[in-house]
């Protein structure tokens, strides 16, 4: 027994500093990690994405749905209107070009003097490396100002811990049917 101590002994420091490499504090459920097992070390990049999203509310597949009347329009912004949306995200202005994601989540009037939405969505991609990856947006959109800026809140797959903002710009509006085409411009900064 006497001739295993050292081992004992450098395999208990071994292992002891080996768990200190994961967890330099612990509180049962919580402990701090190290950054690098996640990759956090490296540098930060920026990507840009131009994409084009498409709010279709008219024909038989709609990809945008008023799912709240608001209760009157005597604001005139429609404030308390809530639409769900699955609108696609492509490469071009044209519908018909390379598909490059999804836009999911609602947007609804949140103002009520000037017209003003609250966007919540995934941009969800669907294409080459970022597919399965998503980028959170939520913010305000001032849909009459030229380019409405909204931040990316964060992200999941080659997005985890992301942050950065999107410009959008109205590219094309039928105010008949309500159709829209924005372009998106995405800044956001992953590892
Ligand atoms: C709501 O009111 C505004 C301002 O009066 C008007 O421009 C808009 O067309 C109205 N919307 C609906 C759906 O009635
Ligand atoms: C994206 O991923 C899905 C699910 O893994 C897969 O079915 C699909 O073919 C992929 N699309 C592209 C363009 O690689």
């Amino acid at each position: 027994m006497a001739k295993f101590l050292p081992q004992i002994i450098i395999f208990s420091i071994l292992s002891f500093a080996a768990i200190n490499l994961v967890s330099a504090e612990s509180d049962g459920y919580a402990r701090t990690l190290d950054r690098k097992l996640f990759g956090l070390k490296k540098k930060e990049k920026l990507t840009h994405f131009q994409l084009y999203w498409h709010d279709i509310y008219s024909g038989t597949h709609p990809t945008a749905v008023a799912v709240v009347s608001p209760p009157s329009n005597s604001s005139g912004t429609l404030f308390g209107a809530i639409s769900m949306i699955d609108d696609p995200l492509t490469e071009g202005p044209e519908l018909s070009s390379k598909l490059i994601g999804k836009a999911q989540g609602f947007y609804g009037s949140a103002a009520q003097e000037k017209a003003g939405l609250l966007m919540v969505m995934n941009f969800v991609f669907m294409e080459g490396k970022y597919n399965g990856s998503t980028i959170t947006i939520l913010g305000r959109n001032k849909v009459f100002s030229d380019i409405r800026e909204m931040p990316v809140i964060g992200g999941s797959g080659l997005f985890r811990f992301s942050r950065g903002y999107v410009q959008a710009r109205t590219h094309k509006f039928d105010t008949k049917t309500g159709d829209a085409t924005i372009q998106y411009n995405v800044y956001v900064l992953h590892y």
